[in-house]
């Protein structure tokens, strides 16, 4: 059965006090609130992570994740993180190929392959995120755009690596923007995707992976989305910033 995860993107957002504050609200409400089986992941900037991992470590529902790495082990790549690292502070998945990601630092689906693989081999969970521009979908291309992007950077994996990913469709139009995609777009495209892995892989792997959607997740609409059969969770921006509020976006399963 395919997990169900809640997870908070807090982008460039606090400092470690700020940080500290927020992680520690959301453990307490959701050790207090949240009698369901799910995952929920804080992803804090990388100077927050081992702070974060020191809060979090008494509870059995918040794991850490980072928002990126570099595919290289080591070496001379200044300003960089690589994954050994993130391993040794206690982080568990990695989210690869956000689309601020794709956009301002120039992230394609071929360096997405490579990472991807190295998050798997080095033991990790990535969180790999695919979702059109506003122009894609009002050319109706929304579809074709993301079967590109799980194809290009995923395809390349076993059946035992790809059963491992999840996966994030977050719309570039629903970003920060205050507009959710609607339950039934949400929906589709995630229907969609689990096909398309169905048919290049076969149909129990495409079921075993969680398939998160993302894109001004708020708690009035996350319960809607959520109830939806192939949407797994979210992955939440602005919203996970706010203790109350990404507390009660994990309560909408
Ligand atoms: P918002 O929830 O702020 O729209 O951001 C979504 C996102 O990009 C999460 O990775």
């Amino acid at each position: 059965m395919r997990r169900k995860i809640a997870a908070g993107n807090w982008k460039m957002n606090l400092d470690l006090e700020g940080g500290k504050q927020l992680a520690s609200e959301v453990v307490n409400m959701v050790t207090d609130e949240v009698s369901k089986d799910i995952d929920v992941i804080l992803i804090p900037p990388f100077t927050h992570l081992t702070t974060v991992k020191s809060l979090i470590s008494g509870s059995s529902k918040v794991k850490l994740g980072a928002q990126n790495c570099h595919e290289e082990a080591s070496g001379a790549y200044t300003g960089e993180i690589s994954l050994e690292m993130l391993k040794s502070v206690g982080v568990e998945y990695v989210v690869i190929g956000h689309s601020e990601r794709r956009e301002y630092f120039g992230e394609d689906n071929a360096l997405l392959a490579v990472k991807t693989k190295k998050v798997l081999d080095a033991g990790l969970t990535p969180i790999f995120c695919c979702g059109e521009k506003l122009e894609v979908r009002e050319a109706g291309k929304h579809l074709e755009l993301n079967k590109e992007q799980v194809e290009e950077a995923l395809f390349g994996l076993s059946k035992e690596e790809i059963s491992k990913v999840v996966i994030a469709y977050e719309p570039v139009w629903a970003i920060g923007t205050g507009v959710t995609a609607s339950s039934d777009q949400a929906q589709e495209m995630h229907q969609y995707i689990r096909g398309v892995i169905a048919e290049k892989y076969d149909q129990e792997t495409a079921d075993g992976i969680s398939i998160l959607y993302g894109g001004s997740v708020k708690p009035g609409n996350a319960a809607e989305i959520f109830a939806k059969p192939d949407v797994d969770g979210g992955l939440v921006g602005g919203a996970s910033l706010k203790s109350r509020d990404f507390t009660d976006i994990a309560k909408g399963f």
